[in-house]
């Protein structure tokens, strides 16, 4: 495809990859991909044109694209910190201790869950289970790194070295 209907380049290359290895037909099997790749251009969230565009990249109604954009919790769609911290809040964790790890990180950033401090360096977020439940209680980091096990001593070891890695980054 040679015009990316607002898409960046990059963006619409990662969606060409997505669509190729699907069968013919099922090129909204990308769409997710082409979510994840936009949204993080963008610096961590989605807007409805970008949306829209990739709807349009793909040939798919944008209500198909916005329909993926809301089941997935890692989409987002309005500006979020740096370090988005998705707390599991599911049963595994619940039982091993994720409220008192929901409570400190509360505390320690002055955030509710859902809210994002206000220098812009973290969002908290509750979600489902992440599939770690053997090492219950435990967080993800910008929709990748796992933190396992949790502590609130622990929290307080890798919200420090966030900090220090963003002091250093800047
Ligand atoms: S319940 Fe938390 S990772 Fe599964």
């Amino acid at each position: 495809m040679s015009d990316t209907h607002g898409l960046s380049q990059s963006t619409a290359s990662v969606i060409d990859v997505w669509i190729k290895k699907f069968p013919e037909g099922k090129a909204r099997s990308a769409v997710l991909a082409g979510l994840k790749a936009a949204q993080d251009e963008n610096g961590g969230h989605l807007t409805n044109e970008i949306m829209e565009n990739i709807a349009a990249y793909i040939g798919l109604p944008a209500i198909e694209v916005f329909e993926v954009a809301s089941f997935y919790d890692m989409c987002e769609f309005k500006p979020i910190g740096r370090y988005k911290l998705s707390v599991c809040t599911n049963v595994s964790c619940m039982l091993c201790g994720s409220h008192a790890i929901v409570d400190h990180l509360e505390k320690r950033l002055g955030v509710k869950m859902g809210e994002t401090t206000q220098d812009g360096m973290f969002t908290l977020r509750d979600v489902e289970c992440l599939a770690a439940c053997i090492n219950a209680p435990m967080l993800q980091v910008n929709d990748r790194e796992l933190y396992e096990k949790l502590t609130p001593e622990s929290v307080d070891v890798l919200l420090d070295r966030l900090i220090a890695e963003a002091k250093s980054g800047e």
